[in-house]
């Protein structure tokens, strides 16, 4: 490591200048953002602390808080609209439906857009607009859309979006749709759409918003920054996040890894990242102890995480390694009974961010989740990015509250009495 900051080439190892706009070293090797060597940045968390309180822009954003441990940009640069900042609840109903009392959910959902990757975006279009780019471009199961779509208008940069056709949900492509992002479908899957905007962005000099792209993942970092800080700066034992595309479990781990090697924090958390059983690659990979990850069809109810061949894996496959973490694929209906509970919390969130808390409830019936380890569950997206999931679910636990009222006011009074009581 040096005293500058670099991106440092995952293949080779060679490093690179801060200047380096394409998404792949020359030999191929994804790239990773590599901070100064020995100082803390100038940051430690009293600063912090002071910065909650503070009414500056950039301070008051749940990424730029953390600058200092992001990225070296000037603060004109900083692109923001407030980003982060999301609740850390605790919940006695899902608390007792785990059977596990220290347990939290992070809401990322809570974000300007809905969803985590706003924290990305905020970093990504800042660098977009350093590079002098004007158009910019990602693939995308829905999220990453909407959110590159608010961020490249709020930059001033044109946004392309690359969807697989007919498998978004409604809530984000209705928000890519306002936002005036041009939309372009493709017939195939999210992987195929993938492969689409890489070619397009090298042919036609756009800028690339994926999460391949390293000064994206410097955003969603800041997820284990401020749930580090919203526990008083304590680590908890255990992170569990859903697994699509592997990139912000190797942006959190990576947070968590450079805090350890600035001597700001004494132990990693553990992670755990989990997949639906039909789009299960990495778990797949880990449990038979491949050495590389075998592409497959995705299938599943959570369309988010409906991805068969995740470009980070070998970031989260170091995060594991280093965090003694595990994969765990869940079912579709642990998927269902997940986001029945967690919406009727009262907290509630879109299908893939339920993910987390099926595995929650994997690990405890495992035994590999201890008593008194206090566990943070990432709930990823907005219960309203997926109405029609909503409902479905449900209707699916026959425990829909739903019927037309009848004109005759005597029938309507039997028909509220007989609601109530089954409320
Ligand atoms: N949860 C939600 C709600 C998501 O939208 C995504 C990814 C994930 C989890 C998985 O995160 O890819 O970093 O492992 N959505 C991307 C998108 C692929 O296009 O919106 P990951």
């Amino acid at each position: 490591m040096s005293e500058k900051w670099s991106l440092r080439c995952l293949k080779t190892d060679k490093q690179y200048s801060m200047d380096y706009q394409a998404p792949y070293s020359p030999d191929g090797g994804l790239l990773e953002v590599i901070p100064p060597a020995s100082s803390k940045c100038g940051l430690d968390f009293s600063i912090l602390d002071q910065r909650l309180i503070s009414r500056e822009k950039l301070d008051n954003s749940g990424v730029w808080r953390f600058r200092e441990w992001i990225l070296p940009l000037s603060e004109e640069e900083m692109v923001s609209r407030g980003e982060g900042n999301t609740n850390l609840y605790d919940s006695k109903y899902l608390s007792e439906v785990s059977d596990h009392d220290q347990l939290f959910f992070k809401h990322e959902g809570e974000n300007p857009t809905g969803s985590f990757k706003d924290r990305g975006m905020c970093t990504a279009t800042s660098m977009a607009k350093k590079f002098g780019f004007q158009a910019v471009a990602c693939a995308s199961t829905g999220n990453t859309s909407a959110s590159m779509a608010s961020f490249a208008r709020v930059a001033g940069l044109r946004p392309l979006v690359f969807l697989p056709a007919g498998k978004i949900a409604l809530g984000k492509i209705s928000q890519a749709l306002a936002y005036g992002a041009t939309i372009l479908e493709i017939q195939g899957s999210f992987d195929d759409a993938l492969v689409e905007v890489q070619k397009s962005c090298e042919d036609l000099g756009i800028y690339l918003m994926n999460s391949i792209n390293p000064f994206r993942l410097e955003g969603q970092k800041a997820i284990f920054f401020e749930i580090l800080q919203q526990l008083n700066w304590k680590v908890p034992d255990w992170i569990v996040l859903p697994g699509g595309n592997l990139g912000n479990i190797s942006a959190i781990g990576k947070a968590a890894r450079e805090l350890k090697n600035r001597g700001l924090i004494s132990k990693l958390p553990r992670f755990c990242v989990v997949q639906a059983q039909g789009a299960n690659p990495f778990f797949e990979m880990m449990e038979k102890g491949f050495d590389q990850l075998k592409a497959m069809e995705p299938e599943t109810f959570a369309t988010a995480i409906r991805i068969g061949n995740p470009v980070s894996w070998q970031k989260a496959f170091q995060v594991l390694r280093e965090s003694d973490g595990l994969v765990l694929e869940v079912s579709e209906s642990e998927i269902v009974e997940a986001k029945f509970h967690v919406d009727r919390s009262g907290i509630g969130a879109e299908p893939a961010s339920c993910v987390s808390f099926a595995g929650l409830n994997q690990l405890k019936e495992k035994k590999l989740l201890k008593e008194n380890e206090l566990a943070v569950c990432i709930l990823t997206g907005h219960l309203l990015k997926d109405p029609g999931a909503n409902q479905w679910v449900q209707e699916e636990s026959r425990a829909v509250k739903r019927m037309l009222l009848s004109e005759d006011a005597h029938e309507r009074r039997i028909q509220i009495e007989k609601a109530l009581q089954e409320s």
